[in-house]
């Protein structure tokens, strides 16, 4: 008879305890324990055990062949970016996001571009029947003969018929839905999809084979989080985005190939996801003009500076609190920058509450959007427009004072393409920018008072 070990492990972070706790030591979430089976693991071939598959002693570093590696081009100019120019051969790349953001979409997309291109390609849907796949394939366009797809939750299936049919790329669409006979726990327990995981990364290491595993991401941690597999994998990508809004964003946030922040824009049509080139752009494109409350940032993401609005209502509060809401920036910040421009520069907002919302459902995370906070809630507040071809960066201090930004020139330069006819920056990155920027006026400041000064 084997032996049943049972372990008790957090389904948010993986940790593992002996017995049941209410609140895991290690991530803090409380009621996450789940006990799981272990039956002990028939003695695997130590062959699969390793990543090359092949038995090499240890070398000197000096004496080791370094090439290039190589990259498959998947053909979606946005998600080759992400990637840092293609996929490498033999990586492995985790996908995640939320439930219905068009992960499925975009993955069916790229191996369908790869197969167009020759490359075979297999789709391995556990969530979806191969008629279900077929009908989205369908909808976007997808037809490629090349393309190969198979609705399977067994990792021991799966790997046979990679091994049978061996495909140059792989999708496994979700690896929440795999499972392995080897263990005891549910589909879907941190176990399970760990397992799954380090299965699939050893036979890609192996075997040349790229692969995407498709993870979903709640917020409660109800379903063990891909972000125990963020270590295993090469490439971590999170594509998110808001359900209201038909863009999305993919973005690096780890790459062993390149480098992360990177970040590709897709927009979500009727006939599947669309590459933005331009997305400050889009992101602009419905901006009202000459009105109180907005005002145009950049943020840079990646290499790439986005151009965006922000935007900010300030009304008397009718009930006691005044509340305070941001969305697509941090609410603590916004608190903060509230908090200078009642003690820095006078205005009382004790009495007012405050929205703050970056349109376009972007997210921007960068202090170099603090002084966009602080004028677009001072217009809203003082009811006087921004000019609408005026620009706004630079970080906010306590002390009321504007910090120096990180490169300026290429968010300039964007700006400068859009047409935009003035931009207020920090008084340090003004003194250095030797660039010339054809129409547009650069002025420096520094301090919040003297933005509000220059802009009302
Ligand atoms: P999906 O790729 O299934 O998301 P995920 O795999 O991340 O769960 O995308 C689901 C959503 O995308 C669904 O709500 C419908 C929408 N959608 C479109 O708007 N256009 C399309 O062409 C497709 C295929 C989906
Ligand atoms: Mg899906």
């Amino acid at each position: 008879m084997t032996k049943i070990k049972t372990v008790f492990s957090c389904q948010n972070c993986g940790y593992q305890a002996p017995k049941w706790l209410g609140k895991c030591p290690d991530c803090g979430s409380w009621n996450s324990f789940v006990e799981e089976q272990l039956t002990a693991v028939p003695d695997r071939p130590t062959q699969a055990a390793s990543i090359s598959g092949q038995d090499i002693p240890p070398q000197s570093i000096a004496g080791i062949e370094t090439r290039e590696e190589g990259r498959l081009r998947t053909g979606v100019s946005e998600f080759d970016r992400v990637l840092g120019g293609g996929l490498v051969v033999g990586s492995i790349v985790l996908i995640g996001g939320d439930p219905g953001i068009g992960k499925s979409t975009l993955l069916l997309q790229a191996l369908d571009k790869l197969a167009g291109n020759g490359v075979s390609v297999l789709y391995i849907s556990g969530e979806e029947s191969l008629r279900q796949t077929k009908i989205r394939a369908d909808r976007i366009g997808v037809s490629s003969k090349n393309l190969y797809v198979l609705a399977e939750n067994s990792l021991e299936k799966i790997t046979d018929d990679l091994k049978k049919l061996k495909p140059k790329v792989a999708v496994i669409d979700s690896i929440q839905t795999v499972f392995t006979s080897q263990l005891q726990s549910a589909p879907g327990s941190i176990s399970q999809v760990r397992e799954s995981a380090g299965r699939l990364m050893l036979l890609s290491k192996s075997t040349s084979l790229s692969t995407f595993l498709i993870g979903h991401v709640t917020k409660e941690g109800a379903i063990a989080g891909p972000r125990v597999l963020e270590h295993i994998v090469d490439t971590v990508l999170y594509f998110e985005g808001d359900r209201g809004h038909p863009y999305r964003i993919l973005r690096a946030v780890k790459n062993r190939f390149g480098s992360t922040n990177e970040i590709g824009v897709f927009e979500m049509k009727d006939g599947g996801l669309e590459a933005v080139a331009n997305p400050s752009q889009l992101f602009l494109a419905e901006r009202p003009i000459d009105v109180p409350g907005s005002v145009v940032i950049s943020s840079l993401e990646g290499s790439r500076p986005i151009l965006v609005e922000l935007q900010a209502l300030v009304s008397p509060t009718s009930y006691g609190m005044p509340r305070r809401t941001a969305i697509g920036v941090d609410p603590n910040r916004v608190s903060l920058l509230v908090a200078v421009l009642e003690k820095k520069v006078g205005m009382n907002l004790a009495q007012q509450d405050i929205f703050v919302n970056v349109a376009g459902g972007v997210r921007v995370e960068e202090p170099a959007v603090d002084l966009g906070v602080v004028s677009a809630v001072a217009s809203s507040f003082l009811d006087k427009p921004i000019p609408s071809q005026t620009m706004v960066i630079g970080e906010v201090g306590l002390a009321g004072e504007v910090r120096g930004i990180h490169q300026a020139e290429i968010r300039l330069k964007e700006a400068c393409k859009l047409g935009f006819k003035r931009c207020l920056l920090p008084k340090s990155n003004r003194s250095r920018i030797l660039l010339e920027l054809p129409g547009v006026e650069l002025v420096g400041v520094g301090s919040v008072a003297e933005t509000l000064e220059i802009l009302f």
